[in-house]
């Protein structure tokens, strides 16, 4: 398995990504931002991607994302291909666009928004913290993206404060997770987003 940063020779693998994203989307049955091949070959070329691949074949992919005049960087849209998952390989994509971030934006906080346990693992594990939307970047073509989910009616109702996705936020400046720190709770999110769901998804 080869991680690499992305470049224009990749532009064939692009409707895959796409076609892969909302693929799993629609098995989770839960909301996310469109992304059209075009988007992801803008990734690909601006050195701002890492892309999984196993011999010629595409495993997994994610980019960063600037925000906010460069205070802010987003690490997105991560997916693995279904053949691939299981075996540590989001994990890794991620500390690699992590590492790639703090190379390029040193400055820059780095967040995400999710409501996918994996991910909340894995960027915990990283050192980013559970934080309101409040303290995420005010950008608003950010939070454009997510005119494309299924749940944007939800941004809107509560102001941008809260959604179904969670927060999280790595901040460099601030002191560095002490070795004890406790494992994520895996539980608590879990009941989280239940009852978020419970409180903010139209009963059908
Ligand atoms: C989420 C996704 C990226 C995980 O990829 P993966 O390569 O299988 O993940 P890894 O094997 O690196 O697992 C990382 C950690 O998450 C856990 N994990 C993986 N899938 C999980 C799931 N569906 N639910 C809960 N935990 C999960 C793993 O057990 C592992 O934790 P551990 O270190 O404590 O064992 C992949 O399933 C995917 O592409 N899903 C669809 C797209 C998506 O949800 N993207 C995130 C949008 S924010």
């Amino acid at each position: 398995m080869n991680l690499i940063v992305a470049n224009e020779s990749h532009f064939k693998y692009a409707q895959d990504i796409c076609d892969t994203i909302a693929d799993s989307a629609k098995v989770r049955g839960t909301g996310i931002a469109k992304r059209t091949p075009e988007y992801i070959q803008r990734k690909l070329s601006n050195g701002n991607a890492i892309l999984a691949l196993d011999g010629e074949k595409f495993a997994g992919f994610c980019y960063i994302e600037v925000w906010g005049h460069e205070k802010f960087v987003a690490n997105s849209g991560l997916i693995v291909h279904p053949d691939y998952r299981g075996q540590g390989l989001a994990k890794k994509i991620k500390a690699k666009i992590f590492d790639l971030s703090r190379e390029k934006f040193p400055d820059a906080k780095i967040f995400g928004i999710t409501t996918g346990l994996a991910v909340m693992k894995i960027n915990y594990e990283l050192g980013y913290k559970p934080v309101t939307f409040s303290e995420l970047t005010d950008d608003p073509e950010f939070w454009k993206g997510c005119q494309t989910c299924k749940n944007f009616d939800i941004l809107t109702r509560t102001e941008q404060k809260m959604c179904l996705c969670t927060g999280m936020l790595y901040d460099g400046n601030t002191k560095k997770k002490t070795e004890e720190a406790k494992e994520m709770n895996g539980k608590a999110f879990t009941r989280l987003k239940s009852i978020k769901e419970s409180l903010f998804l139209k009963k059908k």
